[in-house]
């Protein structure tokens, strides 16, 4: 199987989130082993969002995050609940845009490109199962259009496959 991975430009965010899930579903169509499955995400992202530097997945393991599939430079494997972007998004349940990561407290900082970053929550029946994370080499990279796009591509993701034990 080859799979062709769309080239995109920014100017319709809407328009490439659109495209994104298309792409997506295809991908997980017939498959739902999670690792498998969040591996071709983050592989998806990372080669169809502009202007990204790392993408990829933090697992829940008790009450830390283990890195997961990913694409970009080598990261930092554990990352308690609370702590650095990703940990503040995992116990706030939230969505987090960060425009400048130098100047967000506690920031774990894996790969010096990195600006600006956004970390969206993997929620399954409210439970905390990880967290995406994008990372930018450009300031103000994501916006509001970013983060609906994003959560709408993580909940097909989770849908798509099954829960991560
Ligand atoms: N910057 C993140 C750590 C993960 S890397 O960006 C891949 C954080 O502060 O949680």
């Amino acid at each position: 199987m080859t799979f062709q991975v769309a080239k995109s430009d920014m100017s319709s965010k809407p328009e490439l989130y659109a495209n994104l899930q298309l792409q997506l579903r295809s991908l997980l169509e017939g498959e739902r082993d999670f690792i498998a499955n969040a591996a071709n995400f983050a592989a998806l992202l990372y080669h169809s969002v502009p202007d990204l530097n790392w993408a990829g997945l933090y697992l829940r393991k008790g009450n830390e995050l283990v890195l997961g599939p990913f694409q970009g430079q080598p990261a930092c494997v554990r990352i308690a609940i609370g702590k650095g972007v990703c940990g503040t998004a995992a116990e706030q349940q939230q969505t987090i845009l960060v425009d400048n990561v130098h100047e967000f407290p506690g920031h774990i900082a894996c790969d010096s490109a990195s600006n600006s970053e956004i970390v969206v929550p993997l929620l399954v029946q409210e439970d905390l199962i990880g967290v995406l994370d994008l990372d930018s080499p450009s300031l103000a990279r994501f916006d509001d259009e970013d983060a609906k796009g994003l959560n709408e591509l993580a909940e097909i993701f989770l849908e798509g496959s099954a829960e991560f034990k």
